[in-house]
């Protein structure tokens, strides 16, 4: 159930049975000669929306821009400042932790956030210590990156070995290719991108990694594939997410 096409009512009956919410994150980033802007938060999105009907779960509303500092050098792509994420994120949990909800399962698309989240996991926490005594409703948080179980990893090494790459992936790419048939991108590749080398300023990246993507070729990209990275990913997260509702 989708939190943004469910009604007040609905939301009280669910919380009757169940506390957990699936939030998505991403990031607003260029992706590449053929991904799109939006690809790390379409990504999180779209399985997570898949994982809602799978576990029976809610999903709230995408977080959409993320960590990208570094990308600034490529047109279209925007970012929030570490402290503006932990905030926004602060304010997600809080304000729905007021009707209930305790246990928060996040599903990342983007590497770049991961530092930063748990960052705000610690602030939220931080503020529930030193602010209640509330040990009633406690909160619970917990991060999976998309990309990062074992059916999708697998995939990953099975369709593309060396040329799924670190930025502009094939199987990001592919994700949202099954999810936006209609918004597929043809781009001319000369080969695989460079190898990563590290990442400093939105600057240093551009010169770096002159087209965007890091050791990928994504002209290898399909939707066929996006369904099964879909998934693999919606079957592994299933099950942790399940596991993160009851754990103590
Ligand atoms: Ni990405």
């Amino acid at each position: 159930m989708q939190l943004q096409l469910a009604t007040w009512q609905e939301v009280e009956r669910y919380l009757q049975s169940s506390t957990g919410i699936i939030l998505p994150i991403g990031s607003a980033e260029q992706h590449g000669p053929n991904g799109l802007v939006g690809t790390d938060a379409i990504c999180p999105e779209f399985i997570g929306q898949r994982l809602g009907e799978a576990a029976d779960a809610m999903v709230a509303p995408t977080i959409s821009v993320g960590i990208a500092q570094h990308h600034l050098g490529f047109a279209g792509s925007m970012c929030l400042r570490p402290s503006t994420l932990i905030q926004l994120i602060r304010d997600y949990v809080v304000s729905l932790s007021r009707h209930g909800f305790g246990r928060f399962f996040f599903i990342n698309g983007h590497g770049g956030n991961i530092a930063t989240v748990y960052a705000a996991f610690a602030e939220i926490h931080s503020e529930v210590s030193m602010l209640t005594r509330d040990s009633k409703r406690p909160i619970r948080c917990k991060m999976a990156n998309w990309w990062d179980s074992k059916g999708v990893r697998t995939l990953q090494k099975e369709l593309y070995g060396d040329d799924e790459g670190e930025h502009a992936t094939c199987s990001e790419v592919s994700v949202t290719q099954y999810a936006y048939p209609d918004h597929i991108k043809s781009a001319n590749f000369e080969g695989r991108a460079p190898a990563y080398n590290g990442i400093h300023d939105a600057d240093d990246y551009r010169t770096r990694y002159p087209d965007g993507r890091i050791g990928s070729l994504p002209s290898l990209s399909t939707p066929e594939a996006g369904k099964k990275f879909v998934e693999a990913s919606v079957t592994d997260l299933t099950e942790t997410y399940r596991a993160f509702l009851v754990a103590d």
